[in-house]
């Protein structure tokens, strides 16, 4: 059976490029079997077969495999942390930062750091690309609207200022929306840009394999400027920074010397 799910991995490379063999296997696996058997297919190439001919299916699969979970201030002591301790040397004789909010999911990390900047910058001045593999996910991000859960860690004076409530949900308002670039980027796959001040990506890396993961954080580091800094998730810290040339001023936060 360990063959059908390769045949399958090499499936679904070859039909969406995404590469499933770059994640954790039992993980991931036992994720996709789970969905597998409750739609009825015995096997994952049957399984294929089907995704390949009903969309819904497909886009069944893909959110499965991409977990999106997220929410505002997620962690909110390491924001606190950003904001404290990082941010004002990320400042430093900058009138704009360049900032990379990668895998961001349906949107509450890049709004959370447009959020924190409008302390310091006009929101004119603030620019955020955002990026994720699943375009699904970027939809809801650029629509923008939440049930209460997601909020629970933003700041009062923040969901008066930035949500409008409506019915059950929060929608963003424009004006942070409009801080923030959307597209679509595979960080195993896709080319990295360079000279961000800040790269924020967090709660993805956990999925990768070791190989995998190690490769990503080394783009990272190439594609930050002197002085920039790469804040990673609660269970993602990077074993030998020196090697990537990064020093750590904080727990989970990475500087490029
Ligand atoms: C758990 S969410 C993390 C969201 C947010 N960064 C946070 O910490 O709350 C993981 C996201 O990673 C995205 N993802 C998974 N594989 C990816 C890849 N190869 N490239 C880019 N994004 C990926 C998923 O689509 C999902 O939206």
């Amino acid at each position: 059976m360990k063959e059908d799910y390769v045949d399958f991995i090499d499936l679904i490379k070859t039909r969406t490029g995404i590469d499933l063999a770059q994640y954790k296997e039992k993980q991931m696996k036992r994720r996709l079997t789970t969905l597998r058997d409750k739609r009825g297919f015995k096997d994952f190439v049957s399984y294929y077969n089907a995704l390949k001919m009903d969309d819904d299916l497909f886009h069944e699969f893909l959110d499965r495999m991409t977990i999106n979970v997220s929410e505002f201030y997620r962690n909110s002591k390491r924001w606190e942390i950003f904001r404290n301790s990082i941010l004002p040397s990320l400042m430093e004789g900058q009138r704009k930062l360049k900032i990379w909010s990668a895998a961001c999911s349906t949107g509450e990390e890049p709004y959370t750091i447009a959020m924190i900047l409008s302390d310091y910058y006009d929101l004119d001045n603030i620019t955020i690309h955002a990026t994720d593999i699943d375009t699904h996910a970027i939809d809801r991000a650029k629509n923008g609207v939440y049930p209460e859960r997601s909020l629970k860690e933003v700041p009062e004076d923040k969901k008066k200022a930035f949500f409008n409530k409506n019915g059950a949900f929060y929608e963003i308002s424009d004006q942070i929306k409009k801080c923030v670039n959307y597209s679509k980027h595979n960080l195993l796959a896709d080319s990295y840009e360079s000279s961000y001040d800040l790269i924020v990506c967090r709660n993805v890396l956990i999925y990768f394999t070791e190989e995998a993961k190690n490769n990503v954080y080394a783009n990272f580091a190439n594609a930050l400027r002197k002085d920039g800094v790469l804040f990673v998730g609660s269970t993602e810290q990077i074993f030998h920074p020196q090697s990537l040339n990064l020093e750590v001023p904080e727990t989970f936060f990475y500087r490029k010397k």
